[in-house]
C-alpha cells in the first residue's frame, strides 16, 4: 500500500452541474490518524466533496488519493479502506438492526460466523443491543443515525466519511454521537466530517476547513481561527443605572458596546491581563462597583461571520 503522511489529500477539485460551478477549486489534506472537519452552510458543497472523495461522483479537474490511491483509476482500492455515512446512507428500512449489519458484513466478503459476531460488537458498541431486532424504520433519530454509523464501520475502515453525522438531532443524541466519534479517532482512525455547526467542529476536530460558496475560505485550527479575528471581551454588569452610566463615562473610548437594558458594558481586550487591570483600577478609582464580570473568548461564530461578512442578528 502505498504510504504518504496524508490519508486524504485533494488538489484543486472541480465540479460543475450544467453552468452551476459547485466547486471551484478545493484542496485538502487530512494526516493520518487525525480529524478533518469541512464546516460550511447549506450548498457550500461538503456532501459534492465527501461523494467525489468516496468515489461515489466524478469531477471535472484536479485529483484526489486516498491512503495514496486515485479515487479516479483505483476506485475499488479507494472503496476497500473507507466508511462512509450520512447523507447517502445504506440502510434498509424494512430489515432489524441486526440485520442490517449481518447483511453488510456478507457483502463486505465476511463469513456468516464473522459477520454475526461484528454486527453483535457494533451493535454493544452503539448502544442499540435493545433495538437490535426491531426493523429500521421504526429507529428514533439518534438510534437510525448510529446504526448508520455502524453499518459503514462493518469492515473496521481505517478512513471514515462522516456527513453531517449529528443534524437534526437532540442535544443528547449529539453528545452520544461526538462520543462515539471521538473513540473511533481514539482507535486510530482517520476521520473527515462535514458540518454546519461551528460547536462541533470546534468540539471534535483537529482541524477545520471552512467553505462557502463551492471554495475554501478559511483554515487552521480552531485556535488559530478564533485567533484570527478576534480579541477576548470584558463584559461588566452594574448595579444601578447610575451606576453603569458613570461606568460609560469613566471608561470612555475603550467601551465598545453598551447595553443599558442589562446595564452593561462590553470592552475589547487587545492585553486581556493587562487591560482587565487597567479597566479595575479605573473603576476603584471612581469608587465603582460592578455586579458582575466576564471574559468572552471569540467563538467560532464570530469567526465565520466575519470571514463571510455576514452579519449577526440580535445582541453582540
Ligand atoms: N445533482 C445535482 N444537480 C445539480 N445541482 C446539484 C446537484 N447536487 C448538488 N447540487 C448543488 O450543488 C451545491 C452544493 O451542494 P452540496 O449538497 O454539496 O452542499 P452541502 O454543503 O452538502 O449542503 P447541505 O448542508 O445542505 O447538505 C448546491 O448549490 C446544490 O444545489
Ligand atoms: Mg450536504
Amino acid at each position: 500500500m502505498p504510504q504518504s503522511k496524508f490519508a486524504i489529500e485533494a488538489k484543486n477539485l472541480r465540479k460543475s452541474y450544467g453552468k452551476h460551478e459547485v466547486l471551484r477549486g478545493i484542496s485538502l489534506k487530512v494526516e493520518r490518524g487525525t480529524m478533518l472537519a469541512l464546516l460550511g452552510p447549506n450548498g457550500a458543497g461538503k456532501t459534492t466533496t465527501v461523494r467525489i472523495l468516496s468515489t461515489l461522483l466524478g469531477f471535472d479537474g484536479g485529483t484526489v488519493s486516498v491512503e495514496g490511491y486515485d479515487v479516479k483509476k483505483q476506485a475499488d482500492e479507494v472503496r476497500s479502506v473507507i466508511g462512509l455515512t450520512g447523507q447517502s446512507a445504506a440502510v434498509d428500512e424494512m430489515l432489524t438492526g441486526r440485520e442490517n449489519l449481518v447483511m453488510m458484513g456478507r457483502l463486505y466478503h465476511l463469513t456468516a460466523v464473522s459477520a454475526k459476531a461484528r454486527a453483535q460488537e457494533l451493535l454493544e458498541e452503539f448502544d442499540l443491543v435493545e433495538a437490535a431486532n426491531r426493523p429500521a424504520k421504526t429507529y428514533s433519530g439518534g438510534m437510525r443515525r448510529r446504526l448508520d454509523l455502524a453499518v459503514s464501520l462493518i469492515a473496521t475502515p481505517p478512513i471514515i466519511f462522516l456527513d453531517e453525522p449529528t443534524t437534526g438531532l437532540d442535544p443528547r443524541s449529539r453528545i452520544a454521537m461526538w462520543e462515539i466519534i471521538n473513540k473511533l479517532k481514539q482507535d486510530g482512525a482517520t476521520i473527515l466530517l462535514t458540518t454546519q455547526y461551528l460547536e462541533e467542529a470546534d468540539q471534535l476536530a483537529d482541524k477545520i476547513i471552512v467553505i462557502d460558496g463551492g471554495k475554501v475560505i478559511a483554515e487552521g485550527t480552531a485556535k488559530e481561527l478564533k485567533g484570527k479575528v478576534g480579541h477576548d471581551r470584558l463584559e461588566l454588569t452594574f448595579g444601578s443605572a447610575a451606576a453603569y452610566k458613570k461606568a460609560v463615562d469613566v471608561l470612555g473610548k475603550s467601551v465598545q458596546e453598551t447595553n443599558k437594558d442589562d446595564k452593561s458594558v462590553t470592552i475589547i481586550l487587545k492585553d486581556t491581563n493587562a487591560d482587565v487591570r487597567k479597566v479595575l483600577d479605573i473603576l476603584q478609582k471612581n469608587k465603582l462597583r460592578f455586579d458582575s464580570m466576564a471574559v468572552h473568548k471569540p467563538t467560532l461564530d464570530d469567526v465565520f461571520l466575519s470571514i463571510t461578512g455576514k452579519t449577526k442578528k440580535g445582541k453582540n
